[in-house]
């Protein structure tokens, strides 16, 4: 198997000339923002454009059939990569973003009432946050919040005493992307279905880290972001057991989700279509195929090791830098991430020292401001790596920081 380095060399951003910053090679650090794309994504999407290009399940002519076809396809693959029971689990969103409101407005609708409760932890990000917050404002429901304890990690013992017949959802991240905390998923969920609520995973920074498997999980949604996955923007992805899909409304009105119209009402398509209102990202979706059968080469045992070897690197070479605070859980609950403080030196100013040596890095509140509330701090700076980063990277990073430590000194 190939290790990071040769793997890199899929990935064309790193080789391309105008990347260079006075001839230093590109480091990128933030792929927990998003992930570069290997060359086999960005020609599925030109070949789409080139050789298949139509609109889909319209079409009575070939070249439509052509571009259905592949589309389902990639429905097929996306439901073989979660280990889905059925392809019409998957439904094809825009991004997480999107996939969370799309059930927040509809199971929000259907199902919660005066008094619920909704479930979410500290450490979510604003997309599982904010969704939650407008649906119990609106039905007058109430949002209960698992804290976190000082090693990052979700609090337990506060999770079962929050849980109660009143909770109609929980919405739980797979793993955090300020700390990279993989959170206890198996005992999240069956302790909810003992109460009888549904589950969300909000598998964003997970999915492409480690292998999901929804139906071992038993999660009853689960959603994730093909650019979070090596594969394009604007291709999100909500999967939902199917007996639940059907029982949810839609949540965009229009073409491609009926059954029939007529001139005053309307009868609705079955999942997943009912949900995927208009023409979708087709091109997106043909990259974000083509980035689950890189990943499916690779295989979660690299990509494992590599996170594994190269966050324990890590961590070594910066705990050496002085002043510098780590927020990171155990080991054996650590993603690819890792955000960090360095004396007072504000995070944007390091992101910006960095920038200079062409090392990319995420400065600010990720996303996660009640979390930083918590932390009594305005921001971090974060790390986070894919499989196309190697100790070199880790190397150059800690001398681009003991710099700044000498600039702001
Ligand atoms: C844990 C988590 N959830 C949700 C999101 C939102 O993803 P998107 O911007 O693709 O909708 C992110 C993005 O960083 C994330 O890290």
């Amino acid at each position: 198997m190939k290790d990071s380095k040769a793997l890199k060399k899929d990935f064309p951003i790193f080789a391309t000339k105008s990347v260079k910053k006075d001839g230093k090679e590109l480091i990128y650090l933030d792929s927990a923002s998003t992930t570069q794309k290997p060359e086999s994504v960005i020609t599925a999407i030109t070949d789409y454009y080139k050789t298949s290009n139509a609109n889909i399940h319209r079409g009575i002519y070939t070249l439509s059939e052509k571009a259905t076809i592949q589309y389902e396809d990639v429905r097929k693959k996306t439901a073989t990569f979660i280990n889905a029971g059925t392809p019409e689990e998957i439904i094809f969103t825009r991004n997480t973003t999107e996939a969370i409101n799309l059930l927040a407005y509809t199971f929000g609708e259907k199902h919660i009432k005066q008094d619920d409760e909704i479930i979410v932890s500290e450490l979510e990000h604003h997309s599982n946050l904010v969704p939650w917050q407008e649906v119990v404002k609106r039905k007058k429901a109430k949002l209960k919040v698992i804290p976190i304890k000082s090693d990052y990690t979700p609090d337990m013992d506060e999770y079962h005493k929050i849980l109660s017949p009143k909770t109609k959802l929980v919405a739980i991240t797979s793993m955090s992307n300020v700390f990279g905390t993989k959170t206890p998923l198996k005992e999240i969920i069956e302790a909810a279905h003992k109460k009888n609520a549904l589950v969300l995973v909000d598998g964003a920074q997970s999915a492409a880290h480690q292998k999901t498997d929804v139906q071992a999980l038993n999660c009853d949604f689960f959603t994730m972001s093909s650019h979070k996955m090596l594969g394009p923007t604007g291709v999100g992805i909500l999967y939902g057991k199917k007996e639940l899909l059907a029982d949810l409304p839609p949540f965009m009105f229009g073409g491609d989700m009926i059954k029939s119209v007529s001139q005053y009402d309307s009868e609705y398509a079955d999942p997943p279509v009912k949900f995927e209102a208009g023409t979708p990202n087709i091109g997106g979706i043909m990259g974000f195929g083509a980035a689950l059968d890189y990943i499916n080469k690779i295989g979660f045992k690299t990509i494992e090791e590599n996170d594994k070897k190269l966050f324990e690197y890590a961590v070594k070479k910066l705990s050496e830098i002085e002043g510098i605070n780590l927020l990171i859980p155990p080991a054996d609950k650590a993603g690819p991430v890792i955000s960090f403080t360095l004396k007072d030196i504000h995070p944007h100013d390091i992101a910006a020292v960095l920038d200079q040596d062409n090392i990319c890095i995420r400065a600010g509140h990720h996303c996660a401001q009640p979390l930083m509330e918590k932390l009594g701090i305005p921001a971090t700076a974060r790390i986070s790596f894919h499989i196309y980063n190697t100790p070199e990277d880790i190397d150059k990073t800690c001398d681009s920081l003991k710099k700044a430590i000498k600039i702001f000194e």
